[in-house]
């Protein structure tokens, strides 16, 4: 069984672009292998400096992967600073890790340009990636097209450490792209994304999600008049929740007018609000016993701890601690 692994990490609340394009894969990869998930909360600290904050975005990343269908009996689910042996193998990678790697690294660049400030932790953040894919001989690693480089920087590490300090210490991950989030509208009709300030998060109540699908941006085209289905975020969005019958049953209302944006809005609502129904019922049901969360990413820390100290003890061995 290959072993998959992958992280997440803890900046705000989960919305619907996360869960089509990395929860749902994910949660369906738990069936194909041996799938270590974990809450990258060390790596979100190179942009998130305040505690309180950190602490309560990663508890409910850890409630929502579960609410949707995240099963602990199938995944090793942990957090990533439960594991602090992965920080020592950052350490004796980035020994080895040269300067260019790193520079060249899109993610890095973009967070500069973007204005977060030049740490020394958000350059090595590609090292620390590298020694949480390492530390657990990860086979395979989904990831979203932009954390392809970081993959591939994992890889030139592995290779670098194995020539160097014996062959077969280090196992070379691939990762496997998961499906492009632009085909996920925001409510500007741009891609859904954080950084657009467009997103529709999970788990909203139901006043405040019918508000902001209320708010998904349309044209003045007058209730009458047809309108063009190809074109609506309306239509996009919809498309994800609704079955092939009833998609097509809008593209018709859409192109015959006398239905306005309203009426389409209200639809799409019904049809996000029942499809996380269960996972709403459940997420209620988990919250209702805040142990349960803290027991499941205990055992998950147990589970990958003693993985990660016996890959630790090998690279420590090799290089001569
Ligand atoms: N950097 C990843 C992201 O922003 C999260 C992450 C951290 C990760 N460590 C990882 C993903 C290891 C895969 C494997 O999405």
């Amino acid at each position: 069984m290959p072993r998959i692994l992958s992280g997440i990490k803890p900046t705000g609340r989960l919305h619907i672009g996360n869960y089509f394009g990395m929860m749902r894969p994910s949660i369906e990869w738990q069936e194909k292998g041996e799938a270590f998930y974990f809450i990258a909360d060390y790596h979100a600290l190179t942009t998130v400096h305040d505690a309180r904050k950190l602490r309560e975005d990663t508890r409910n990343v850890a409630i929502d992967f579960l609410a949707c269908g995240l099963d602990p009996q199938k995944a090793t689910f942990f957090r990533q600073s439960d594991v602090p042996q992965v920080t020592e193998l950052t350490w004796l990678l980035s020994v080895l890790t040269p300067m260019g790697l790193l520079e060249r690294c899109h993610a890095y660049k973009d967070a500069i340009a973007k204005g977060f400030s030049a740490s020394h932790g958000l350059f090595a953040y590609p090292v620390l990636m590298a020694a949480d894919i390492l530390i657990y001989d990860a086979d395979i690693v989904p990831v979203g097209r932009d954390q392809k480089q970081h993959v591939e920087v994992t890889r030139d590490l592995a290779i670098k450490m194995n020539e160097t300090f014996g062959a077969g210490l280090l196992k070379l991950p691939e990762p496997s792209i998961l499906p492009e989030l632009a085909t996920i509208p925001g409510l500007d009709g741009q891609k859904m994304s954080k950084s657009y300030d467009n997103t529709i998060e999970l788990f909203l109540e139901e006043k405040a999600l019918r508000k902001k699908i209320m708010g998904i941006k349309t044209d003045s085209t007058p209730v009458e008049a047809p309108k063009d289905p190809t074109s609506s975020a309306i239509v996009g969005l919809y498309r994800l929740f609704a079955s092939p019958e009833e998609v097509a049953a809008m593209e018709a209302d859409f192109r015959a007018g006398g239905v306005g944006y309203g009426t389409f809005k209200q639809r799409l609502f019904e049809a996000v609000w029942e499809h996380f129904a269960p996972a709403r019922a459940r997420r209620a049901e988990i919250e209702r016993d805040p142990g349960y969360v803290d027991g499941v990413l205990r055992e998950g820390a147990e589970r990958a701890g003693a993985l990660a100290s016996a890959t630790l003890l090998r690279v420590r061995k090799a290089m001569g601690l």
